[in-house]
């Protein structure tokens, strides 16, 4: 996954990736974890999906070349992150899953946008429309939404 906090990541996971094994630091809370999560999954050989923000190239390639040299197909969902729309989802959110808009913002200025050339099989740009989700081949056109 691939998008700024209240992009929808988590969500279009629930609904569209449910049997894959999920992946977050939000879940895990440390990378120390997350990486003992992430072997015992790959030697399991089960669908993986990595729900952080990944908004740097740096962040995706932690787990690309490993997903690579394991033999997995690498597939990528960009959320489209438009700062205004994830401001708002997140102004929704309560409890612990809001964070200050500043996060958002924060992440927002780390973005950037994916590339075949990190090692992707695939990439899909994902969009809401009418509270569902739209998945469209990336095409680089889309690129500055
Ligand atoms: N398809 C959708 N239609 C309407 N609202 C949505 C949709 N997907 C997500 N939302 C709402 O947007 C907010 C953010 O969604 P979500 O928690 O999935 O984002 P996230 O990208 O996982 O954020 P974070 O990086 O902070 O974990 C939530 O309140 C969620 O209910
Ligand atoms: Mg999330």
């Amino acid at each position: 996954m691939i998008g700024i906090p209240g992009s929808g990541k988590s969500t279009f996971c629930e609904q569209h990736l449910p049997q894959h094994r999920l992946i977050s630091l939000d879940l895990l809370h440390t990378r120390f974890q997350e990486s003992k999560a992430l072997e015992e999954a790959i030697l399991e050989k089960v669908d993986i999906v990595i729900d952080n923000t990944n908004v740097s190239r740096a962040e995706r390639a932690r787990f690309i070349p490993k997903g690579k040299a394991a033999g997995y197909k690498i597939i990528g969902y960009y959320l489209q992150s438009k700062i205004s729309d994830c401001l708002k989802r997140n102004a929704q959110r309560t409890g612990k899953k809001r964070i200050p808009d500043a996060g958002v913002i924060g992440r927002a200025r780390q973005l950037e946008r994916p590339n075949y050339d990190e090692g992707f099989d695939e990439l899909h740009y994902v969009s809401i429309e009418n509270n569902s989700f739209v998945i469209k081949e990336w095409l680089i056109e889309e690129n500055a939404k």
